[in-house]
């Protein structure tokens, strides 16, 4: 296909903040190779990886597992969260420097970290650093409710996959109060209605939050000024888990993410500086990410193509979106020097991706009699790589 005329745009390493690995305990799902290996195909040079896998990741022992299975698998860059449980809140802010955020579990989900208790919540909200970031699965009424707790212990809070009009409005209203409210909508939510049910299948569409109405999707493009970050929640399980009398919620989502919104770009529906605040300048400055050298995605915007039953690189074996025609995809990724995704092959092995936040020990601890900023959110975020138009024939 480099024969073809193409329209090639230079974009920074996009980082997806909500990535679910399943990398300990269930690696026929995914693993930090797979996965690794999907989001390098989509564009995304960073990964944040959630913390409910078996063991969930909620103590000093099951994170030092984590790290050795995510330091030897891992292609691209990653950082990992803590899961908050209803007995560590006093003790996991130990590991908050190392961790990418901490989760929190508010409504019923795939997951075994679920928080029923209020006071847990609250405890949670009043050890967990400030300055680290703190992520939630809280749905509908649950929005509102850890929106006025975290005001209430006057701390930042960034919501998770973001769905339907009573969630994006009540962020709205919180942030135009100076609340320190961010958030973050998957593509699933912005691509897929209730509409696609009947296509999808019952067991296929299953995902939390589930699909939303026409009516809560148009909410979430006329509120895309509210909506900090696009994050894929990826949430593979395999096709025949999908089709069981059971199937667990969650859909595949990094290999689609950015041919997604190029044609969302395409269509006019979505600008390209949209796009790069909420993929990449935004979970920079949320999550007190660092610059990954010499990383950045040249995408073709020209390249028309229909997303098949499943994409290459996931072990789910399937994706929600097949089917669907899209103007603009991926050409090539490359992270700190090295070319990781060339005309669909991913070249980077197991092992090269590092834990950013091994680059910037005590981020969210400041050392006594240290003058520097206490957090990296106080620092200025370093420039753009330059955005090369071209067209090559
Ligand atoms: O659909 C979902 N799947 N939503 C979640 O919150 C969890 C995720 C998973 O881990 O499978
Ligand atoms: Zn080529
Ligand atoms: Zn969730
Ligand atoms: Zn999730």
């Amino acid at each position: 296909d480099c024969m073809t005329s193409r329209h090639l745009i230079k974009l920074p390493g996009l980082i997806d903040v909500h990535v679910h690995v399943r990398e300990p305990g269930a690696t026929h799902k995914e693993d930090y190779a797979s996965c690794t290996a999907a989001a390098l195909a989509g564009g995304v040079t960073l990964i944040l990886a959630m913390p409910n896998t078996n063991p969930a990741v909620v103590d000093e022992e099951s994170f030092l597992t984590v790290k050795k299975l995510a330091k030897e698998g891992a292609r691209c860059d990653y950082g990992l969260f803590v899961g908050a449980s209803s007995d560590n809140a006093s003790s996991i802010s130990e590991l908050a420097n190392e961790a990418a955020g901490l989760k929190m579990y508010l409504n019923e989900t795939f997951t075994t970290l679920k928080l029923n208790d209020l006071s847990v919540w609250n405890k949670h909200l009043t050890h967990w650093p400030r300055k680290a970031p703190l992520c939630v699965h809280a749905e509908s009424q649950t929005t509102a409710a850890i929106i006025l707790l975290a005001s209430l212990a006057n701390r930042p809070v960034h919501i998770c996959h973001v769905a339907r009009k009573e969630e994006i409005l009540v962020i709205k209203t919180a942030k135009e109060k100076g609340l320190k409210i961010t958030c973050e909508v998957c593509p699933h939510h912005l691509f897929l209605s209730t509409k696609d049910i009947p296509k999808l299948g019952a067991n296929k569409s299953q995902v939390r939050p589930m699909l939303v109405s026409a009516e809560d999707q148009q909410a979430l493009w006329d509120n895309i000024h509210v909506i900090d970050c696009f994050a894929t929640d990826h949430a593979p399980h395999t096709i025949e888990e999908k089709l069981s009398s059971n199937p667990p919620p969650g859909f595949p989502g990094l290999e689609t993410l950015l041919p997604l919104l190029l044609d969302a770009v395409n269509e006019g529906r979505l600008t390209m500086e949209d796009l790069i605040n909420k993929l990449y300048r935004n979970p920079r400055r949320i999550f007190s990410l660092p610059d990954q050298y010499n990383t950045y995605v040249e995408v073709d915007m020209d390249e028309e193509w229909t997303i098949p039953e499943a994409m290459p690189y996931s072990k789910a074996r399937w994706t929600p979106f097949a089917g669907r025609k899209v103007r603009g995809a991926v050409h090539r990724v490359v992270l700190r020097g090295e070319v990781a995704y060339v005309d669909r092959q991913v070249l980077l092995q197991p092992g090269y991706g590092q834990n950013v936040r091994e680059w910037d020990k005590k981020l969210f601890a400041p050392l006594p009699s240290d003058s520097r900023p206490s957090s990296a959110l106080d620092r200025p975020i370093s420039p753009l790589p330059h955005q090369n138009e071209y067209d090559t024939d």
